[in-house]
């Protein structure tokens, strides 16, 4: 009997909750759950014994290199790596060069996205023309293209003119858009800082990127989101301040939301002493208590996901003196690993949590529809197929990326993704 190609079948996966299902993927859609072995003879059949099913896996915060800088990513290499993370969409910054602030700028990074076909790429616009920070970019003609871009960012800048954020806010709000702050006052923390301020910075004598400069802007925006009605969401949290302010403003009602990376969910700022431009990002890795805020808040729903900051960068723009070398590291291969070893491991998070901060999360407050599901019948076939029960040693060179600016080459993490499916479509795995 001849295999049906259009059908698969996945025996014996272990759902979040952790129940145990089939799930019969077909057109595109899961067709059927339960317990089905016996009646789809002839599919092809993925067996998922002891793997754990999860909705595909949404980042928020991919940087793709394409148009500009095409050595260090393209679409398709990103798009590669985060299949191989477990991702079945991502939303590429606009921080590209020529930068992503018009429609048409928009419309092609989407459709790179989908002649790639492995995850769905959903183009962020710039908030200002050219990340200048002055004048507002194109935000409705983006949000009425074909890309109807929802989230606008200068990530790597920040928004510092209170009067530019708060036109924007209430721009994207008749549209039900959303601004993501990249957190960086840039006179409290000029954008040569690249060391967490204190008494590490002083005695490695790298420029200092104080917290508060994070702060106050988080600060500062939520006021704004409150008096606009309009939506913030607060791109990589990184401090244990940022959190109580970020608690305080969900307290009160302002609809603000909130990432954090992997890497500042367990890399800390004492990693920088030996100057190795690995650990060079921004914002900087910051001290075990601003770590462990992190960790609590993801925790308990102060920060609602977590996004990779996906930053590939060429051997030539990394490898320099720290002061010299480019900010950022990769991430997309690497995050569900990191947060089963930082919060599942440690009971910070179950698999259900996993599914809500990594998918269900980013994919409402990106509007992204079609992800972020929760693995029912009837709903587009986007997920990740996991196994928690192994432990893998991370080797920069196995990676799908261009680039190999990786913190956790040599780390040993737990899980691995198996397989991961894209409407029905198996993007990863064999
Ligand atoms: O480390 C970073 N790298 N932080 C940013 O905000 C930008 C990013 C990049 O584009 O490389
Ligand atoms: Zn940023």
């Amino acid at each position: 009997m001849s295999l049906d190609h259009s059908k698969t079948l996945i025996a014996g996966a272990t759902l979040p909750d952790g129940t145990r299902t089939d799930l019969l993927l077909a057109d595109g859609a899961i067709l059927e759950t339960g317990s089905l072995d016996g009646r789809h003879e002839g599919v092809e059949r993925v067996d998922a014994d002891g793997l754990i099913a999860l909705p595909g896996l949404v980042d928020l915060h991919t940087h793709l290199r394409e148009p500009g800088r095409e050595d260090a990513e393209t679409v398709l290499t990103g798009s590669r790596a985060a299949a191989a993370g477990g991702f079945t969409a991502i939303l590429a910054m606009a921080n590209t060069n020529p930068v992503t602030d018009t429609a048409e700028a928009a419309e092609r990074i989407l459709d790179l996205g989908r002649t790639a076909g492995l995850v769905d790429v959903q183009p962020v616009g710039a908030v200002t023309k050219q990340l200048a920070g002055e004048e507002l970019a194109e935000l409705g003609l983006m949000a009425r293209s074909r890309a109807q871009v929802k989230v606008f960012s200068d990530d790597g800048k920040c928004v510092h003119d209170a009067r530019v954020m708060r036109r924007a806010l209430e721009y994207v709000k008749a549209f039900g858009g959303v601004v993501s702050q990249h957190a960086q006052d840039p006179h409290l923390a000029p954008y040569t800082s690249c060391c967490h301020e204190g008494e590490i910075s002083g005695r490695l004598g790298l420029p200092g990127w104080p917290g508060v400069a994070e702060e106050v802007i988080v600060a500062r925006d939520v006021m704004l989101a409150r008096h606009t009605g309009s939506r913030v969401h607060v791109a990589h949290v990184s401090t244990a301040g940022s959190v109580e302010v970020i608690r305080w403003a969900k307290a009160q009602g302002i609809a603000v939301t909130a990432e954090v990376t992997p890497h500042h969910l367990l890399l800390t700022t004492d990693l920088l002493a030996g100057y190795d431009p690995t650990y060079k990002v921004n914002p900087p890795l910051r001290p075990a208590e601003d770590v462990e805020a992190l960790r609590v808040a993801l925790s308990d729903g102060t920060i609602d996901a977590v996004a990779t900051d996906h930053a590939p960068h060429a051997r030539h723009d990394k490898e320099h003196a720290f002061v010299d070398a480019a900010f950022g590291m990769l991430g997309l291969e690497t995050s569900l690993q990191v947060v089963a070893t930082v919060m599942v491991e440690n009971g910070l998070l179950d698999w259900s949590g996993v599914a809500r901060v990594m998918s269900q999360a980013p994919a409402r407050i990106a509007g992204l529809d079609g992800h972020g599901g929760s693995l029912r019948a009837g709903e587009p076939a986007n997920l990740t197929l996991v196994d928690p029960s192994v432990q893998v040693v991370v080797d920069r060179d196995a990676s799908a990326s261009l680039s190999r600016n990786n913190p956790w080459h040599e780390r040993k993490l737990t899980g691995r993704v198996v397989a991961s499916f894209l409407r029905g479509a198996r993007t990863y795995g064999s």
